[in-house]
């Protein structure tokens, strides 16, 4: 089975780890990639054969005789004619929504819409184009969220304490345009723990898979500015039986009915962004996709057959008996650059991988360098994951192989695991 995985991040890493681990014979391609995922699975695209839009990509799948394309980070969804849409077309399965479904992530308002519509429990907000609209919707009220409504790398939400803050961000986004053209929501401020939720979804069939919870600030304490994600726990124990049975029937089975009644089709993971409120679980927000870092802590605990589960699923069979999740838990810790999350530094030598041991390595940002050893390239660099019988065993465990690690300007919480449980 010849399979592809499109990303270049640790989320995509994590995806083709746990397809290479799958019994099934497997060949693995990878577009865009990078140095440390080449090590496991060959570049779709080469000096001969560049890859740049969606048609080449599909041109490119074609010459080497791709089984299933799997779609690990959004963006190709929403570009062009949309990835899944030209899977279609070209008669290859794809695991990752078509391009009118995945505008459930890629717009916030059609998403708020879609709830709205199909009476989700989310948070109250409005829709706006200018600083006034923006300010008459706010009301006085804090805190308040604003979020720029399209693809921000996660960076294109605040949630402002107070006025001068909310000014701030609305003269970012809708004067000096930071985002590019958009709305803007305005929301209602949800307060409690968030959690996680991830969902195959294969036409009217769904499976629930194992929650995380990612830690989105930069600073310990969920102190400082959103990031991509910080690190994600993720164990079976965290949900009951009941909040499981609640979040089933008030939310993953509507949204599943919802894209049936709307005549969105729709297979590929859909996550879930939940506030757990005093009543009752609400959405925040809808990815069409992994999240990262959470798929680097969830994915380490599938076992079975995930590279046929997937394939299976792509080509409308959803196989829950090819998969399941270990007991205990598994906690994911990133390290990200100088800089991150306003800017990142590249170029830093990483030193001690090699010293990792019972932990996995998921590479974010980096590179090889001409002498041959990694060197950071991004905001996020990488991402060790471990797992233990118990939090605190996992948590002890990830950051003892996490001191192994280090670069000049590493950041790094120190709470990850512990804060919020
Ligand atoms: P989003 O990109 O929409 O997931 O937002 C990023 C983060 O901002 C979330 O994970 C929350 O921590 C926070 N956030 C988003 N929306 C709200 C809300 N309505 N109330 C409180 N916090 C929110
Ligand atoms: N960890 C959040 C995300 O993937 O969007």
């Amino acid at each position: 089975m010849k399979i592809l995985v499109v990303g270049k991040g640790g989320r995509e890493h994590a995806i083709l780890t746990a397809i290479s681990e799958s019994p099934s014979e497997t060949e693995l391609y990878s577009f865009p990639g990078s140095d440390a995922i080449f090590d496991l699975a060959q570049p779709l695209s080469n000096a001969e054969h560049p890859v740049e839009t969606v048609a080449s990509l599909i041109a490119a799948m074609q010459r080497v005789g791709i089984d299933l394309c799997v779609a690990g980070e959004e963006s190709y969804l929403v570009r062009e004619e949309g990835l899944a849409n030209a899977c279609a077309v070209a008669g290859i399965p794809c695991w990752g929504p078509p391009k009118e479904s995945a505008q459930l992530e890629a717009s916030k308002e059609f998403a708020k819409e879609f709830l709205v519509r199909h009476g989700i429990p989310t948070g109250g907000y409005a829709g706006v184009n200018s600083i006034d609209e923006a300010r008459s919707a706010i009301a006085g009220r804090y805190p308040t969220v604003l979020k720029f409504d399209g693809l921000a790398a996660g960076k294109g939400v605040a949630v402002c304490p107070d006025e001068a803050s909310a000014e701030e961000f609305l003269n970012e986004v809708l004067v000096e345009r930071k985002f590019g053209e958009g709305r803007l929501l305005v929301e209602e401020f949800l307060e409690g723990p968030e959690i996680s939720i991830f969902a195959s979804l294969v036409d009217r069939d769904y499976q629930i898979l194992a929650p995380a919870r990612d830690y989105k600030r930069i600073y310990d304490g969920d102190e400082g500015p959103n990031t991509g994600g910080m690190g994600a726990v993720s164990s079976l124990e965290m949900l009951d039986a009941e909040l499981r049975a609640q979040i089933e029937d008030q939310i993953v089975r509507p949204t599943v009915e919802g894209l049936i009644a709307d005549g969105l089709p729709y297979r590929g993971f859909l996550y879930f962004g939940l506030m757990l409120t005093k009543d009752g679980p609400k959405v925040i927000e809808y990815n069409c996709r992994f999240g990262d870092p959470e798929a680097e802590a969830v994915l380490p605990m599938v076992r079975g057959d995930f590279a046929t589960y997937l394939f299976e699923a792509a080509k409308g069979a959803l196989r829950p008996d090819l998969i399941s999740f270990s007991e205990g838990w598994s906690i994911c810790l990133v390290s990200a650059s100088a800089g991150y999350p306003a800017s990142s530094r590249s170029g830093d030598f990483i030193s001690g991988l090699d010293q990792v041991s019972g932990a996995r390595v998921f590479h974010s940002g980096t590179r090889r360098s001409a002498a041959g050893n990694y060197e950071t390239a991004g905001g996020r660099v990488l991402v060790i994951s471990a797992s233990g019988a118990t939090r605190a065993e996992a948590v002890a465990k990830v950051y003892a192989e996490s001191d192994k690690v280090d670069f000049a300007g590493r950041q790094r919480r120190s709470d990850i695991g512990t804060r919020n449980f």
